[in-house]
């Protein structure tokens, strides 16, 4: 299992905080980035952000809760992340943002919320890079796990198994010492606030770690 940390969460001396991170024992940074749109919040302008993530060691892992999918991959894509990973919900199109993505040599990742089913993941499986499964609504960090999405988890599994999926499958939202145990079917687990509201960043990033 790897673990991603998204910043998200993190309000005051960001680029410090971010290059701490970066330092320790993660394997992703996780970007979450909101348009005000798909979801209320937004987050900083593609500047600022550069700014924060530009100079660290680890591949992004860009998670986009936005409605315009295209105009963010093209500014993003500049980061050059291991994975833009966008909204089955936010699109008409999922195939062409599947290719877009994919032209610009970025593993490709598709996302559903807590209430929508995997079954209408049905016709991507085959061609994506990663699954990741909302346990908390998009929006903020610091959100309760919604114990009932971790069934998706086993569920991916299952059809990864049964017609060979390559993808990979990644668990978002509520994640912490506790709840990381129903999470170890999971491939990336992506943990925010657990993590950097803490003091002592080390110490969460082993913790979970250990349960790996
Ligand atoms: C929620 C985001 C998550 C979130 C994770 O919309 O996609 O990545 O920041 O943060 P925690 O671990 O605090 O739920
Ligand atoms: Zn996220």
């Amino acid at each position: 299992m790897k673990l991603s940390v998204s910043i998200l969460s993190i309000k005051n001396d960001i680029k410090n905080k971010v290059k701490e991170i970066d330092n320790l024992n993660i394997d992703y940074v996780h970007l979450d980035i909101m348009d005000g749109k798909f979801v209320v919040n937004k987050t900083k302008g593609f500047k600022e952000i550069f700014d924060y993530v530009s100079n660290i060691e680890h591949k992004l892992d860009i998670h986009l809760m936005v409605k315009d999918v295209k105009k963010y991959i093209d500014k993003y894509a500049l980061l050059n992340p291991e994975y833009i990973t966008f909204h089955l919900e936010a699109v008409d199109n999922p195939n062409e943002i599947i290719d877009y993505i994919k032209s610009k040599n970025i593993k490709v990742g598709m996302s559903i919320k807590p209430n929508t089913d995997i079954e209408e993941l049905g016709d991507y499986l085959n061609k994506i890079d990663l699954v990741l499964v909302m346990t908390v609504e998009p929006g903020k960090g610091g959100q309760y796990i919604i114990n009932d999405c971790i069934e998706k988890v086993d569920e991916l599994r299952l059809l990864k198994n049964a017609y060979n999926y390559k993808y990979l499958i990644e668990v978002d939202g509520g994640i912490n010492d506790k709840t990381i145990e129903d999470c170890l079917n999971s491939d990336i687990v992506v943990v925010g606030s657990y993590i950097t509201n803490s003091n002592n960043y080390k110490e969460k990033i082993d913790i979970i770690k250990s349960n790996f």
